[in-house]
């Protein structure tokens, strides 16, 4: 485990318990598939904290593995499941620092506010082919904005796009201090 990354997530999450539970990010409500019942299809929220973007897949008729590192955020997804009666979000506490992604598992994975750049190549292959990746955090303008903010987890301007440059874009926008893509991965053999 990345002990540090946890201890301080966990500190996080732990003072910001009393706060209101956070909504569904707007982006997955535009660009999330509608599941076939009869097929059922799995999620992957990475990096999800509080699991406000699983729960939300999980409405919707997906199977969503929600991955943190932060075992206190993971409660408070599990006493909001409960809360709402959701059953299909499976809560891993996995550090990230040494992932273990199944290839072709995920028909959607959506990743928000988190960089690691060494997920990238995992990130493409757990991808089933025709299935899409929902991505939004910041670049380095956010600088600007928190000039403290640890620049190894901001992107640079240009690069997220770079990572699914062979994909299906269906949105890429990065005009201020935020980049956020939707693109879907070609399907098998093309
Ligand atoms: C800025 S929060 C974003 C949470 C969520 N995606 C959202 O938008 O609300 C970053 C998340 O990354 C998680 N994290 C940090 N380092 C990690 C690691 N090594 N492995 C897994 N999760 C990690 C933290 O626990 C935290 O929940």
């Amino acid at each position: 485990m990345a002990a540090q990354d946890r201890i301080r997530w966990d500190q996080i999450y732990r003072e910001r318990a009393d706060r209101p539970y956070p909504e569904p990010h707007p982006l997955l409500f535009e660009f999330t598939p509608p599941v076939d019942p009869e097929r059922g299809l799995r999620a992957l929220d990475l990096a999800g904290g509080l699991g406000q973007n699983a729960l939300w897949l999980s409405t919707q008729g997906y199977e969503v593995d929600l991955m943190d590192i932060s075992r206190t955020a993971l409660l408070r997804a599990q006493e909001e499941m409960r809360r709402r009666g959701l059953r299909r979000v499976n809560l891993l506490q996995v550090d990230l620092d040494q992932p273990h992604l199944e290839a072709d598992a995920y028909a959607l994975v959506c990743v928000f506010r988190f960089l690691k750049r060494e997920l990238f190549p995992l990130l493409r292959a757990t991808i089933q082919p025709g299935g899409r990746i929902i991505y939004e955090t910041f670049n380095r303008r956010y600088l600007q904005i928190l000039p403290a903010f640890n620049p190894q987890h901001l992107l640079e301007v240009g690069e997220l796009v770079g990572y699914f440059a062979d994909w299906k874009l269906l949105l890429y926008q990065e005009d201020d201090h935020i980049a956020q893509l939707v693109a879907i991965k070609p399907p098998a053999g093309g």
